[in-house]
């Protein structure tokens, strides 16, 4: 079938909008932020991803309001206003903790604690990484660009950060490289679908030359 997102992202067959199932599996950027009055936010983005390595920068997308508001949402505002955040990675065993934290609560709940989760002080920047993940960047805004959203539906936006330090728990390295049997990372699908990355699912392939 072929359709043309300007009439909407749900065309029959499909009963819920298809556009979360098209670009699958997405890595989940567990961000981290606080807020001016040094209130911990917590929320995962699977429009996130890696962007270039040297400098190495991340960016993630807080689309929308928050619920039942026309306020940006926290990841955002956080963001913009302290030109701080820090990627978590999640992984299997962080599932439900991760799911917890895309609650819509009010700005002035620790997510963190509300999520039963140990905050470890960053280095370099003020909002903390959650201490069981294995894999934490701690990054600074570069900039912050506008999407364009369709019409009568709330702006989307892009958060662009480069990473000024960086986390890697001493259990996941193997042999000078980083195991991802070992990580187990956790990957968003469309609907309510998700992947784990299982040591029975790694494997590497030597390149041609
Ligand atoms: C796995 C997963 C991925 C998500 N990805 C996004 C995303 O990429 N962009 C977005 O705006 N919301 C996304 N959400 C919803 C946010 O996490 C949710 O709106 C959250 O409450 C935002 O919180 P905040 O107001 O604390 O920033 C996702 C939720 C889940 C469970």
């Amino acid at each position: 079938m072929y359709f043309d997102p300007k009439d909407g992202m749900r065309p029959p067959p499909f009963k819920h909008s298809v556009y979360n199932a098209l670009v699958v599996p997405r890595p989940i950027g567990w961000i981290s932020t606080i807020s001016t009055d040094g209130v911990i936010n917590l929320a995962p983005f699977s429009f996130f991803n890696a962007l270039c390595g040297a400098p190495p920068c991340v960016m993630y997308c807080p689309n929308g309001y928050k619920t039942g508001t026309t306020e940006p949402k926290d990841s955002l505002t956080n963001a913009r206003e302290t030109g701080e955040f820090v990627f978590n990675m999640c992984t299997h065993d962080l599932l439900d903790a991760m799911n917890a934290t895309s609650a819509h609560v009010p700005s002035s709940v620790d997510e963190m604690a509300a999520a039963g989760l140990e905050a470890v002080d960053c280095v370099q920047v003020k909002p903390p990484r959650v201490g069981n993940s294995p894999i934490a960047m701690e990054c600074k805004v570069l900039q912050i660009i506008d999407l364009p959203a369709s019409e009568n539906t709330p702006p989307n936006t892009m958060v662009i950060g480069q990473a000024i330090g960086i986390h890697v728990d001493d259990d996941v390295i193997v042999d000078g490289m980083i195991d991802a049997r070992k990580v187990n990372p956790l990957a968003r699908l469309g609907y309510l679908d998700y992947a784990a990355i299982l040591p029975e699912n790694v494997f590497a392939v030597p390149r041609p030359d």
